[in-house]
């Protein structure tokens, strides 16, 4: 070759080279440990599959966390790939916190949350938590362990027990501290019925059957409400419940004649009904003081006969709840809300758990729409004046 063509050759072969950088230009690929390397751009998947990755981001070693307490430190690469399998990226992922009633808290991984709720801890601090009431009306967060101690100091988690609910025209309710009650009544708020007024809608709640387990609570809640109800009693109960009877009347209720054992009387002799109405009237006395002037057949079932052998008024309903069929609340409520009118005589039983649990809803809802409560005498005598004996009373109406 002569030296011509060697000069040619050696200058194509210094160009190539020359231009090999701008072909294959070096790459820098991260590992995790904060080394750096650089390699051809054609190698750069053989390096990462030895533990190499394209960015600092990548190598970036980060902490997973999974939900039964273990950890594990990963490239950031692998993120994805892990978050598929139940691996999660933060610890607030994986644990939560638990309560205790004595008022301790605990972070615990979620799978072990159910054993930790086998042993009395539980996931809401509302679980573990009361609020109670001062007398001035404040609220406090109680953990129930501390319920005990905080009543004796005079807190209560009810807060019917430590203020007084209070009623405004409009049909507005609070509850006001027994101390503020009397500024309040100056301008306007009453409590549920004290006084009667023959002007405004009227309605007798009437409880039948009783008296019974749950006939004192029903009381707490007229009482709180400061309403009256009647009692239709069956003489042979009498005995057992005396002195709730006795604090009924107290509170002004009613007290009325139900039959010794709940008998139909339309079925029964003269003798019969004669000893069932007066043994129960005087198992009412020996308890109150009082006789009753009303009674209510059972099964509403009465005759003339029945009428004329009783010297009392009957007393019948308008509103009938069937709270001892339905057993429900808010099915009693909605009865309740469906058909009390102006007047109305409701049929309710004390004897059921359900009923007493739906007293308060039905207080309120009747206080709410402008009703007084007040007992069946009170309704017949501020609507027709006195109550006439052998009558029978359905309603009341204005
Ligand atoms: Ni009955």
């Amino acid at each position: 070759m002569n030296r011509r063509i060697f000069c040619l050759m050696m200058t194509f072969v210094i160009m190539f080279t020359s231009f090999i950088p701008f072909v294959e230009a070096d790459s820098t690929l991260y590992a995790s440990d904060g080394r750096t390397i650089n390699v051809n751009s054609e190698d750069i998947e053989l390096w990462k599959n030895v533990g190499w990755f394209e960015t600092a981001e990548d190598a970036k070693i980060i902490t997973m966390y999974s939900m039964d307490g273990r950890t594990l430190d990963i490239p950031q690469y692998y993120r994805d790939a892990y978050n598929k399998v139940g691996w999660y990226n933060t610890r607030e992922e994986v644990v939560t916190t638990m309560y205790s009633m004595d008022g301790r808290s605990l972070e615990v991984y979620k799978d072990l949350g159910e054993a930790y709720r086998n042993v009395g801890w539980y996931y809401n601090l509302s679980d573990v938590t009361e609020k109670m009431y001062d007398s001035k009306g404040n609220e406090y967060t109680v953990f129930k362990d501390n319920i005990e101690a905080e009543r004796k100091k005079g807190l209560s988690t009810n807060k019917n027990d430590v203020m007084q609910i209070m009623f405004s025209a409009d049909g507005r309710f609070l509850y006001v501290p027994y101390e503020d009650v009397e500024a309040y009544n100056k301008v306007g708020w009453y409590t549920g019925g004290t006084k009667l007024d023959p002007t405004r809608p009227m309605v007798a709640l009437t409880f039948d059957d009783g008296p019974g387990k749950y006939t004192s609570k029903i009381l707490s809640i007229l009482e709180q409400y400061n309403v009256r109800a009647t009692f239709f009693v069956q003489g042979k109960n009498v005995s057992g419940y005396k002195q709730v009877l006795k604090r009924a009347v107290d509170m002004d209720c009613e007290i009325g004649n139900h039959t010794w054992s709940h008998v139909n009387l339309s079925g029964s002799s003269s003798a019969t009904i004669s000893q069932q109405i007066s043994s129960t009237n005087s198992a009412i006395y020996a308890a109150t003081g009082k006789y009753p002037t009303l009674y209510r057949p059972p099964y509403g079932a009465y005759n003339k006969s029945v009428l004329n052998s009783i010297s009392m008024a009957a007393i019948m309903w308008s509103v009938d709840t069937l709270d001892w069929k339905t057993r429900n609340p808010q099915k009693t409520l909605a009865s309740v809300k469906k058909d009390a009118v102006d007047g109305s005589i409701i049929l309710l039983h004390d004897i059921h758990s359900p009923t007493a649990d739906a007293v308060e809803s039905v207080v309120r809802h009747l206080l709410m729409q402008g009703y007084q409560l007040v007992t069946v005498s009170e309704l017949i005598e501020a609507r027709q004046g006195a109550v006439v004996s052998g009558k029978v009373y359905t309603n009341v109406k204005p």
